[in-house]
């Protein structure tokens, strides 16, 4: 079956139920991207004739509209081969077998099929690749430290496959055993539509289980001697928000890891909090309790922290510095700016070597509607200053302690504003008039 079409199914029509958020599984964040997202990104590089998710149930809209707006599946009247992911509609939660019957309609006679859980989401690219290559097809497994939740996987003698126990039909002796299956497995297709309408649910949760037809397949194609196994962390599955934290965890080594690795300085890894998409230059060094969310831009050289919060759209020039009780947003700081102290930067763009004073504020929102605040290259804006967008301070400009400018009344280059409302410096030769 090598030679034959790989597909892809993402499971992801349960219930929820374990989480008791009352929410989606799939749109928990996860260092800066929601969950089922992170197992769409680990299938990225496969050459993949087509790509299919299941939804289903009391949660199937919100998920479905959240992935129309991040364009990742067809608006309705759209035609859904446009997008890189289809809906597969499971109209009842009964159980991942169930899941996958519902896909068969939309996918050929013929060909591979990839499955995945919507709930793994640590899975590695080179993984699947790997698994996809297995000849016969492959079903992925791991030694769980702890394997309370997993089906349980039974070897014989010559370490074949030889079953699949979910958690729930365990007896005492079968739950002690490690290995446990990922949710991960490439099968063929023809075989497979076979094996799942010959599905029945008898079982402890009375539920349709693809293991049980992904077993038979596997033995059908002599698979079951290809139980690829990978390292227990990246196949964690989240069922719970405990199993959420825990991956949390793990990712944010990795991201953290891999800053380290390309020159970034952190000054305490155990109190950094850098999400996905966050890119930082070699030589800046992150000071300890920082958030850095996804979408943040630190050139080299920067300052950061310690007790900053960076959001999207936060871009920190060459050598600029944000210091302790910062928060910047949707800001870019020029090279060479600073501010290092209490202070909210919202919709601004600082000019290079500007310092923005201890607390100051940029009044972003008026309740309605956000506006920007620019400010210019060399402006020095003193303790307290609140800028009240739109607003704009031109090049060397000062404003005095405790100034607040109020919207539209622009600080002109090199000129001086003080108090409330701030207006220019009255300057020595009138004063003395
Ligand atoms: C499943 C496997 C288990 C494996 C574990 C790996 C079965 C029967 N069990 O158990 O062997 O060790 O994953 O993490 O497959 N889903 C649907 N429709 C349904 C039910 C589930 O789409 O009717 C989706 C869920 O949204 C989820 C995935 O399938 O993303 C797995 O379902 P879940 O209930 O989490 O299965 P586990 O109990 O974890
Ligand atoms: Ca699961």
């Amino acid at each position: 079956m090598g030679g034959q079409d790989l597909h892809i199914l993402v499971l992801a029509g349960g219930n929820s139920t374990r989480i008791k958020t009352g929410g989606p599984k799939a749109l928990l964040d996860l260092c800066g991207r929601p969950l089922l997202e992170w197992v769409f990104e680990a299938t990225s590089g496969l050459a993949a004739a087509s790509r299919q998710v299941v939804l289903g149930g009391v949660h199937q809209q919100a998920i479905e509209k959240h992935l129309r707006k991040r364009g990742l599946v067809a608006e309705e009247g759209q035609d859904p081969a446009s997008k890189p992911w289809q809906v597969v509609e499971q109209p009842e939660a009964l159980g991942t077998g169930d899941a996958v019957r519902c896909a068969f309609p939309t996918l050929p006679e013929e060909g591979r099929l990839l499955i995945l859980c919507g709930d793994t989401p640590l899975l590695q690219a080179e993984t699947l690749a790997a698994l996809c290559q297995a000849p016969g097809g492959a079903l992925l497994t791991a030694r769980f430290p702890d394997p309370t939740g997993y089906g349980r996987i039974l070897r014989d003698a010559e370490g074949r496959l030889q079953a699949i126990v979910e958690q729930a039909d365990c007896d005492a002796e079968t739950a002690a055993i490690q290995e446990g299956n990922a949710g991960v497995y490439c099968l063929d297709l023809a075989k497979l539509r076979l094996a799942i309408a010959e599905l029945d649910t008898d079982n402890a949760q009375g539920e349709f289980y693809l293991t049980d037809a992904a077993l038979q397949v596997l033995k059908q194609s002599g698979g079951h001697s290809h139980c690829l196994e990978s390292g227990h962390q990246q196949v964690e599955g989240v069922n719970t928000l405990a199993q959420l934290a825990l991956v949390s965890v793990i990712l944010r080594q990795q991201i953290l890891a891999e800053h380290m690795a390309s020159g970034v300085i952190l000054a305490d890894p155990s109190t950094t909090y850098i999400e996905t998409g966050v890119e930082i230059g070699p030589g800046a060094t992150i000071h300890p309790f920082c958030v850095l969310r996804h979408g943040v831009r630190i050139e080299a050289g920067c300052e950061v922290g310690p007790f900053a919060h960076l959001r999207v759209g936060a871009h920190l020039e060459a050598g600029s510095a944000i210091g302790n009780f910062v928060e910047a947003k949707n800001a870019r700081l020029g090279p060479g700016a600073k501010a290092k102290h209490l202070t909210y930067l919202g919709d601004a763009v600082i000019g290079a070597k500007a310092n923005i004073g201890c607390g100051t504020i940029t009044a972003n929102y008026d309740g309605k509607i956000k506006s920007q605040t620019q400010i210019g290259e060399g402006a020095f804006i003193g303790s307290g200053t609140v800028l009240v967008a739109p607003v704009k301070v031109g090049d060397g400009a000062i404003t005095g302690a405790g100034a607040v400018v109020t919207r539209n009344h622009d600080v002109a280059e090199g000129q001086t504003v003080v108090g409330v409302p701030a207006r220019p410096l009255p300057s020595p030769s009138v004063e003395s008039a």
